[in-house]
């Protein structure tokens, strides 16, 4: 896979840069990395904390012609690749939290920004954003977020090369596009989600606009919106939300 790589040592949001290349005709695909952004941007209009040298924060940007409704299992599928990826360079146990955190014991250790132009019923543009955690000694990070995130060289103890891993993601990363644009992809979906789902049958609470939501997970739909199973026994999908396991 071949794939033209943009490197600024500083910038807003790589996300952001994305859109601004993607409105100037850049080609595709593209990745788009930074040394540190000043405005790096979370799921539900978050900030994600990116002051910090020695963490990834990079963007593929892909002009694919997908129906909007295989965008969430595009995002699963590419979480999980980046999950089987660090997991294969670390032997971490790292894990997939629907919809797209990555997470080892418990604790968040990157995420996935995945936004999309679409016309006309197809997705022309989609940029998907990985902020990973590697070295940052997570100091200056405010007291709420370090109670919940870990970093890399953390769970290894040591610190860890981020050229050497920023490369292996981003070659995983185009092969897992790649990969899913011709349907190959299938054959491997359901083995990585049962290996790398953090939360198989676990009774968790789901926040999403309604409030929240208690019950049992029971896995994911054809297009990848979560199936609940709550206490009365009905099986519900959550399209969106924040999944908290009990206990944690
Ligand atoms: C989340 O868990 O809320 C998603 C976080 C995504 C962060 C990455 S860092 C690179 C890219 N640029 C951004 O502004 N956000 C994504």
């Amino acid at each position: 896979v071949t794939a033209d790589f943009r490197f600024y040592k500083s910038i807003d949001s790589t996300n952001t840069e994305a859109e601004r290349a993607l409105a100037d005709g850049c080609p595709t695909p593209l990745v788009i990395a930074a040394g540190h952004q000043t405005k790096g941007r979370g799921r539900l209009g978050r900030e994600w904390f990116s002051e910090d040298p020695g963490n990834i924060y990079m963007s593929f940007v892909f002009r694919p012609h997908l129906a909007p409704s295989r965008m969430q299992r595009f995002t699963l599928w590419m979480g999980l690749e980046l999950c089987a990826e660090l997991h294969d360079q670390f032997d971490a146990p790292l894990m997939l939290k629907w919809p797209n955190d990555l997470v080892a014991n418990g604790k968040k250790v990157a995420g996935i920004l995945t936004e999309a132009r679409i016309d006309s019923d197809q997705t022309r543009d989609l940029v998907l954003g990985c902020g990973i955690n590697i070295n940052s000694n997570m100091d200056n990070w405010p007291e709420e977020i370090r109670q919940r995130a870990t970093t890399l060289s953390q769970l290894k103890g040591t610190a860890l090369d981020i050229n050497q891993l920023g490369a292996a993601l981003i070659r995983r990363g185009l092969n897992a596009y790649d990969a899913f644009v011709d349907g190959s992809y299938e054959k491997d979906f359901d083995s990585r989600w049962h290996r790398f789902n953090a939360l198989e049958g676990q009774t968790v609470t789901i926040t999403d606009h309604h409030g929240d939501h208690i019950g049992t997970i029971e896995g994911i739909d054809e297009a990848g919106a979560l199936l609940m199973r709550d206490k009365s026994g009905i099986t519900k999908t959550y399209q969106a939300g924040d999944v908290t396991l009990s206990g944690g």
